[in-house]
C-alpha cells in the first residue's frame, strides 16, 4: 500500500499539527541532520512504549531523548565538565552523550540502564517542533528494527507508513548517518560507541585526551552493556557483501545481472553497465556518507539479491560508515 499520504510538508499548520500529535501521546516521524527520527514524548509511557511497538524494537535496546538546548537537557542528567565542552563545541549536531540519568527520566526510555542518551539536534524542523513543547523527544532511527535508516520523508512512509500518522518532511538528511555516540559516564575515560559524523579526532581534540573506541564486539542476545552495539544492523533485504576500499572490480562482477556494485566512484572500467552505481563523483566521505543509506534503500527496492558495496577509506568519517556497512553484511549466527 501507498502511504506517500503520510508525508507532510512542514508548513506552519501541518507543523501545528504534529506537535499536537506529539501532545497526545502519538508517535511522528520527523527530520534531522543525521537520519530521520520516530518521534514521542519522552517523559510519557504511553508514547515511549509506541515508539518500540511501532518500530519492532526490543525494550532492551534504549533511547536517545532530544532536548532543545543543554540547558533544557540539565534538568534530567548528571552533568560534568567534558558534557558541557562538548555541547560547546557540537550542539546542536550530530553528537550523542550518555550521562547518569534523573529519575524524571522513564527507565523504559533506558531500558533499565541508570544513564541516558541524550542530543541536540540541528534540523530546523525538528528544533521548530522542540521549542513548542514542554518535554523533550525520545527519537530512535524511523526505521523497523535492524533495517537500514531512513534519510528522506518517504523511506519513513515506505516502511513505517501503515502504523504512523504522520511524517515531516524536511528533505534528504544531510549528513546521512546516524549521530556519534560518546559514553561520558565516567568524563575522565569516554568511550565512543558508535562512529559519527563527529570524528574521534574531533572529540580528542576538545576533550584532550585520547579517547578509545568501544571494540565493537558484543553479545547479541544478553541485556547489552553498551546496547544498541547488535552485530547485524542497519541490514536491506538484499544480501549485503563488502569490497575493501579500493579493490580492482572488473567489469565481470557487472556480469551477474541480480547483484548491483556499488563503489565510492564511478570505476575506470564504467561503460553502461546498468548494475554499477557510485556514491560520490569526487570521493568525499561526506558524499559518500550522505547518498549511502538513500542508494541502498533505492536498490533494496529493486529486485536485486545482493549488493556488494565498496568500503570507505578507514579515516575520520569512514570509520563511520564501515561500521555501518559491516553490520549490514554480518550474519545472525543462525542464518
Ligand atoms: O542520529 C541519531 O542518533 C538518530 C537521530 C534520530 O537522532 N537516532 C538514532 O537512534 O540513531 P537509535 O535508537 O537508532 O540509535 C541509538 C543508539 C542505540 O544503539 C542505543 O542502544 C544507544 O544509542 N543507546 C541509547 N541509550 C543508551 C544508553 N543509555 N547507553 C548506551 N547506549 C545507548
Ligand atoms: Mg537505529
Amino acid at each position: 500500500m501507498d502511504h506517500s499520504s503520510k508525508v507532510l510538508e512542514a508548513t506552519a499548520a501541518n507543523l501545528a499539527h504534529c506537535a499536537e500529535l506529539l501532545r497526545g501521546d502519538e508517535v511522528v516521524g520527523m527530520p534531522t541532520e543525521t537520519v530521520y527520527g520516530l518521534a514521542g514524548n519522552a517523559l510519557n509511557e504511553v508514547s515511549v512504549r509506541k515508539i518500540f511497538a511501532v518500530k519492532g524494537r526490543p525494550l532492551l535496546d534504549p533511547l536517545i531523548v532530544h532536548f532543545s538546548d543543554l540547558a533544557a537537557a540539565e534538568a534530567h542528567i548528571e552533568t560534568n565538565d567534558s558534557v558541557r565542552q562538548l555541547a560547546a563545541a557540537f550542539w546542536p549536531g550530530p553528537l550523542t552523550m550518555i550521562v547518569p540519568k534523573q529519575a524524571s527520566i522513564p527507565d523504559l526510555v533506558t531500558a533499565g540502564l541508570p544513564s541516558v542518551a541524550i542530543r541536540v539536534p540541528q534540523h530546523p524542523v525538528f528544533r521548530t517542533i522542540l521549542e513548542r513543547l514542554d518535554f523533550p523527544l525520545a527519537a530512535p532511527s524511523a526505521n523497523p528494527f535492524g533495517y537500514v535508516s531512513p534519510t528522506r520523508a518517504s523511506h519513513v512512509a515506505h516502511t513505517l507508513g501503515s502504523r504512523i500518522q504522520a511524517v515531516l518532511d524536511g528533505g534528504a538528511c544531510d549528513f546521512g548517518l546516524e549521530s556519534t555516540i560518546v559514553d561520558l559516564r565516567n568524563p575522565q575515560v569516554p568511550v565512543i560507541l558508535r562512529h559519527g559524523p563527529i570524528t574521534q579526532a574531533q572529540i580528542n581534540q576538545i576533550l584532550q585526551v585520547e579517547v578509545t573506541a568501544h571494540s565493537g564486539a558484543s553479545n547479541d542476545t544478553a541485556p547489552q552493556s553498551a546496547p544498541g552495539l547488535l552485530t547485524k544492523h542497519y541490514s536491506p533485504r538484499a544480501r549485503v557483501t563488502l569490497l575493501a576500499h579500493g579493490e580492482t572490480l572488473t567489469a565481470d562482477a557487472a556480469l551477474d545481472p541480480g547483484i548491483a556494485v556499488v563503489c565510492n566512484q564511478q570505476p575506470t572500467w564504467h561503460t553502461d553497465q546498468p548494475n554499477i552505481f557510485w556514491l560520490s563523483e569526487t570521493g568525499e566521505l561526506n558524499e559518500i556518507a550522505h547518498n549511502l543509506f538513500e542508494l541502498i534503500q533505492r536498490l533494496d527496492q529493486q529486485d536485486y539479491q545482493q549488493l556488494c558495496i565498496e568500503q570507505a577509506a578507514e579515516e575520520g568519517l569512514g570509520q563511520a560508515i564501515n561500521d555501518r556497512l559491516r553490520r549490514a553484511a554480518a550474519k545472525l549466527k543462525a542464518e
